[in-house]
């Protein structure tokens, strides 16, 4: 059994959710508009929508990063007003800091919090092999591929058993055959670990062939489209999923959303 299968997935609610940015020069930008969301303890969702519709504005709510305009977040029934220690972050590029290496970009989250680190040490190693990354502890992030790199900002995500795992398009900059790669690790372990996911993508078809749900929001200000239940046996193999009709149906009404709303456009 995984050291790692203790973490329970975190229940989340989102109420009534807007978002405003003020800015100094220009009018005000509203980001999200109204959001209700209830995600179910360890279930897998994904946030799929064009740029600039406020995906990375709402992983920044729930990761109480900025604070909202209108409504509440609630994790685990809590209403959340600053940092949850039970929530994981991965974003878009690594963040790895290049003058640490590869454990000690681990343990950070572990040495911000004073929690002792000889504690944590073998549970990095651990993540570390369960990536496919063995032994790398020593490297230092200039040594490592892009792909690796984001594999060891998932490891820090995870180092604190998070309960809730938030990933802002955390494989967009990869190449194909990495990205595919990753999909299938990240499915590997989230059926270890159990968390909530909630995974922000503009990939439909990753979205799909993840989650258990993919939310569809419209164009800023984001609101919620549509919220269809994926509904396809795991684990879920790479090639004989694209390849089924059901997954085809799914990608399929998710575009005609983006198609009827001006997003994707036949030119
Ligand atoms: N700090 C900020 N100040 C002002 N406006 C902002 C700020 N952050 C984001 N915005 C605006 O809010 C809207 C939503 O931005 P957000 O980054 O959430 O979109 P996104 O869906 O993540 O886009 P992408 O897919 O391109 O990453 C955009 O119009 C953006 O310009
Ligand atoms: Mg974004």
């Amino acid at each position: 059994m995984s050291m790692l299968a203790s973490g329970r997935g975190a229940a989340v609610r989102i109420v009534d959710l807007s978002k405003i940015y003020e800015t100094r020069e220009s009018e005000d930008v509203q980001a999200l508009d109204r959001i209700d969301l209830d995600i179910e303890p360890g279930s897998f969702v994904a946030v799929v929508g064009p740029s600039g519709c406020g995906k990375s504005t709402l992983l920044s709510l729930l990761a109480s990063l900025i604070p909202p305009s209108t409504g509440r977040i609630f994790i685990d029934g809590q209403e959340i007003r600053r940092p949850h220690p039970k929530v994981g972050v991965v974003f878009q590029s690594d963040m790895l800091l290049y003058w640490r290496n590869v454990l000690d970009n681990i343990l950070l989250p572990i040495e911000i919090k004073h929690f002792n680190r000889g504690h944590y040490k073998e549970k990095a190693a651990t993540l570390l092999s369960q990536v496919g990354l063995d032994g790398f502890e020593n490297k230092w992030p200039s040594e490592l591929s892009g792909g690796m790199r984001q594999r060891v900002a998932i490891c820090r995500a995870l180092i604190q058993e998070p309960g809730l795992l938030l990933m802002d398009e955390p494989f967009g900059a990869l190449d194909a055959l990495t990205r595919e790669q990753m999909i299938m690790d990240l499915q590997a372990m989230w059926s270890r670990v159990g968390n909530t996911v909630l995974f922000i993508t503009h990939g439909i078809d990753e979205a799909v062939f993840l989650a258990d749900r993919v939310i569809v929001m419209s164009p800023r200000p984001g609101r919620i489209d549509l919220d269809l239940a994926i509904e396809m046996p795991r684990p879920r193999q790479w090639t004989e999923v694209h390849e089924s009709p059901k997954f085809r149906h799914y990608v399929r009404r998710i575009r005609e959303i983006f198609e009827a709303k001006g997003v994707l456009v036949e030119r």
